[in-house]
């Protein structure tokens, strides 16, 4: 018998706040057609005052609890990956836990940038096959806009707030490729790559500092490193990119998850892009991409489906699953 991490349920959840290109033009030096063509981002969804990573955290998961046909103390335990947190402690995911009023579980944050949710669901699954957890709710939820220097025209237009989630169960499994849920995950990070991608300030630094980012270096390493921990996570189970029904990548840069398809082989028609509407929501943009796949009928029961991310560390990884 092996036990797999099946999906259950998705939701998502995006600010009412849309702040299309133009928004920027009126305070810095920079176009719609700069930003549309350096990364295919259209619009972003900003957080509105006093709502915090939590609070679309919840909306997010109470989506994903009802997808499912499950209540909030089904859950054994609940992830939220995340690198804009509420508060220094307790953790947006003990927050998540007391508004869906789920008091049997144990909840935790994770926090590895961009690859968050992909981190998030590695754990996920660690926890389901070792059987100390049967069902899971994992998070990746931002307000990337709190962290923002709104005069670096490098960084604060590629940046969005929102939160998706997913729900994952313990289902009996026959060991192959063919099983649906988690089959198999790859890690990376690299701290010597610590300063292309960081904020400037931290609880230990008593400030909250803002995001910098070397945007060149950075999107050197996505367009490297990408498409081989895909390959690598593939290769672990015997699988190849003919066997792709859907990459859902980390939604920073058009250019990036294009260069990534190539590299892995598959056509841009199997690729769930969302980058235009949502901009970079970090640790949130795969579950945020993977929901609106499911929503516009795109990913279906029984598909393999491969998501990667890169982000602040450097951290990377990639997750397969069968849907
Ligand atoms: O989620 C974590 C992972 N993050 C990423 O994957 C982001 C990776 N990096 C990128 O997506 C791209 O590097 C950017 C979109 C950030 C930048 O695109 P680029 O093609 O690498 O442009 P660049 O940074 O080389 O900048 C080209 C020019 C520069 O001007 P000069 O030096 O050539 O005169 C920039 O100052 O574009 C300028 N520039 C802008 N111009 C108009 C930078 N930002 C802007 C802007 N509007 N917003």
């Amino acid at each position: 018998m092996t036990l797999r991490a099946v999906v259950r349920g998705v939701g998502h959840y995006l600010p009412e706040r849309v702040v299309p290109n133009s928004e920027f033009e009126k305070t810095l030096d920079t176009s719609n057609e700069w930003i549309v063509s350096r990364s295919g981002i259209e619009r972003r969804h900003f957080a509105a005052e006093g709502q915090t990573t939590s609070d679309l955290a919840v909306r997010a998961s109470k989506a994903a609890l009802a997808h499912a046909g499950m209540e909030a103390d089904d859950l054994d335990a609940i992830i939220v990956a995340t690198s804009t947190a509420d508060l220094t402690f307790p953790s947006a995911a003990t927050m998540v836990q007391s508004a869906l009023g789920n008091t049997s579980g144990f909840a935790f944050d994770v926090q590895a940038v961009c690859a968050g949710f992909v981190y998030a669901l590695a754990n996920a699954n660690a926890l389901i096959v070792s059987g100390q957890a049967k069902t899971v709710l994992v998070i990746g939820a931002e307000t990337f806009s709190r962290i923002l220097d709104w005069t670096d025209r490098g960084t604060c237009v590629l940046f969005g707030d929102g939160a998706g989630a997913l729900i994952l169960s313990a289902e009996e499994g026959t060991g192959t490729n063919a099983d649906r849920g988690i089959l198999a995950t790859d890690l990376n990070s690299d701290g010597r790559y610590r300063d292309i991608l960081y904020v400037d300030g931290g609880v230990s630094t008593k400030s909250t500092g803002v995001l910098r980012m070397e945007g060149k270096e950075v999107f050197r390493h996505a367009v490297e490193k990408l498409a081989e921990t895909a390959d690598k996570a593939l290769s672990k189970v015997g699988l190849h990119h003919e066997d792709i029904d859907w990459v859902v990548p980390h939604q920073a840069n058009i250019r990036i998850i294009q260069a990534t398809a190539k590299k892995l082989g598959v056509s841009m028609d199997k690729v769930v892009v969302t980058v235009q509407d949502h901009g970079n929501t970090s640790a949130a943009s795969i579950p945020l991409a993977l929901a609106v796949g499911v929503q516009n009928g795109q990913i279906k029961k029984g598909d393999l489906v491969v998501t990667e991310a890169i982000g602040g560390g450097l951290a990377w990884g990639s997750v397969v699953l069968r849907w």
